[in-house]
């Protein structure tokens, strides 16, 4: 069957159907049996009977032989990966079991220290969790400081080379591509940078403009709610090729982490996304950039970045514009110290729907348009690591006053939501400088755990 055609399909959403529509005593997980709280279920609709288990249509995530094999290669062959694993635990199971695979592959027959992997600073915590679990020893790439927008943008090609010829040993580099506000990264130069390394690639905001795999990423990660269309929670983990690493490293470590149970509306969601997903690349290759045009005047300053559908906004004071915004029935994605982000979604081709908004933020930005703008002190070098964010982990620890907790070791991840990128990391030791950002961009923090001495 042509390409196009066979993406039309989606096999899980219409296994789900027939499965649904069978008259069949129900007696079998789960035990609503279609037939939840009244009030969950007036609210839910028909999604309460499509909440369904193993049957003979809807196969078996953790070994898939039927429809969800068949959703799965699709969205490979949409992807350009090898093979694709859906996800229910959202991108950020992606990123742990890719984790654990490339320790248990770089491991595998011999018994030395645990592996070193060149990471990206920008990392969403659920790498860090990946490192925790996988005990693996990150070699942190440092990120440049936009001090305008207090974001921090992708490291350069070059910033990799550097970590890489100081630390040859490590087995792979992972990095965050593109970042939470939309800047892209040179895959295809790191490709070339790593030689025959892993290279793995969060792409969890990129699953509409997937540029990863076709530069020549070894394993991508998804999430399905952050570009397509997909559910919340739905993601999809990538292999571009099985040359240089052994899948079953993957589907092991997806089976270690992911739930036995796994809620199908989510899966045949993702089955739902990539269909959309393919029948838009098809209709429309590229994503329209007309909404900047619309919404950018002279006084709204926009950060400028390779994704349409993220954009982020110049305030004086990021978070006293979203409130507003909030007041106005704006509801943004989120507050940034001198921003405010949106993800555009279907508004990106909705020219008046867009002018009322740039209105909107028109009347919050002239509010704010004497008002010096918030000023947060640059992040510390990067901080010293005493122990492996594991070890840390592991240890006993206790809540400190932040205040009080200059030369102690943390012992958790520190990260503002969103974005969930951590200023500071089990086994680092935490510095004056990094406690003073950390107030700034976290006013709220009052504690943090530290290892006891
Ligand atoms: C860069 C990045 N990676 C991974 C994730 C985790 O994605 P999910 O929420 O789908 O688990 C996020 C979520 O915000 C993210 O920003």
């Amino acid at each position: 069957m042509e390409n196009a055609a066979r993406q039309s399909h989606a096999p899980l959403l219409s296994a789900l159907r027939i499965a649904a529509s069978r008259t069949v005593w129900r007696l079998h997980t789960p035990v609503h049996q279609g037939f939840p709280d009244p009030e969950f279920a007036a609210l839910m609709g028909t999604a309460t009977s499509l909440d369904l288990t193993e049957l003979e249509e809807t196969d078996d995530l953790r070994d898939p032989k039927g429809a969800i094999a068949e959703a799965e290669t699709l969205a490979a062959e949409h992807f350009g990966a090898e093979r694709t694993w859906f996800l229910v635990a959202g991108a950020s199971v992606g990123n742990m079991a890719a984790l654990l695979a490339i320790s248990a592959f770089s491991a595998a027959g011999r018994s030395a220290s645990p592996p070193r992997v060149i990471v990206d600073r920008n990392a969403h915590v659920s790498v860090v969790a990946g490192l925790v679990l996988a005990e693996l020893e990150p070699i942190w790439v440092s990120t440049p400081w936009l001090p305008r927008w207090c974001i921090t943008g992708p490291p350069a090609p070059e910033a990799f080379a550097a970590a890489l010829s100081a630390h040859p040993e490590a087995v792979a580099v992972i990095i965050t591509a593109p970042t939470y506000y939309g800047t892209a990264a040179d895959i295809a130069a790191l490709r070339n940078i790593c030689g025959e390394r892993l290279l793995i690639v969060d792409e969890a905001h990129g699953s509409h403009l997937p540029r990863a795999l076709p530069a020549g990423a070894d394993i991508v990660i998804h999430s399905a709610h952050k570009g397509l269309l997909g559910p919340t929670q739905g993601g999809f983990l990538h292999l571009r090729s099985g040359q240089r690493f052994d899948s079953a490293y993957l589907t092991q470590s997806l089976r270690l982490l992911q739930t036995t149970s796994p809620n199908y509306w989510l899966l045949a969601g993702l089955d739902a996304a990539r269909r959309a997903a393919a029948k838009l690349q098809l209709t429309s290759p590229t994503l329209p950039s007309s909404a900047l045009a619309t919404i950018s005047g002279p006084a709204l300053e926009i950060y400028a970045n390779d994704d349409p559908t993220r954009l982020l906004v110049y305030f004086p004071d990021g978070f006293a514009a979203y409130e507003a915004l909030a007041k106005l029935s704006v509801q943004a994605e989120a507050a940034l110290p001198t921003g405010v982000l949106f993800f555009l979604g279907r508004y990106l081709a909705d020219t008046a729907a867009l002018a009322s908004l740039a209105d909107v933020m028109m009347v919050v930005r002239q509010s704010q348009a004497t008002q010096p703008a918030r000023s947060i002190p640059s992040p510390p070098p990067m901080p010293e690591a005493v122990l492996l964010p594991r070890a840390a982990t592991l240890s006993r620890a206790e809540p400190c006053a932040i205040e009080l907790a200059v030369d102690r070791i943390c012992a958790e991840v520190v990260c503002p939501y969103p974005p969930g990128i951590p200023l500071l990391v089990p086994g680092e030791r935490i510095g004056s400088r990094a406690i003073e950002h950390l107030g700034a961009v976290i006013p709220e923090l009052r504690t943090v755990r530290v290892i006891m001495d």
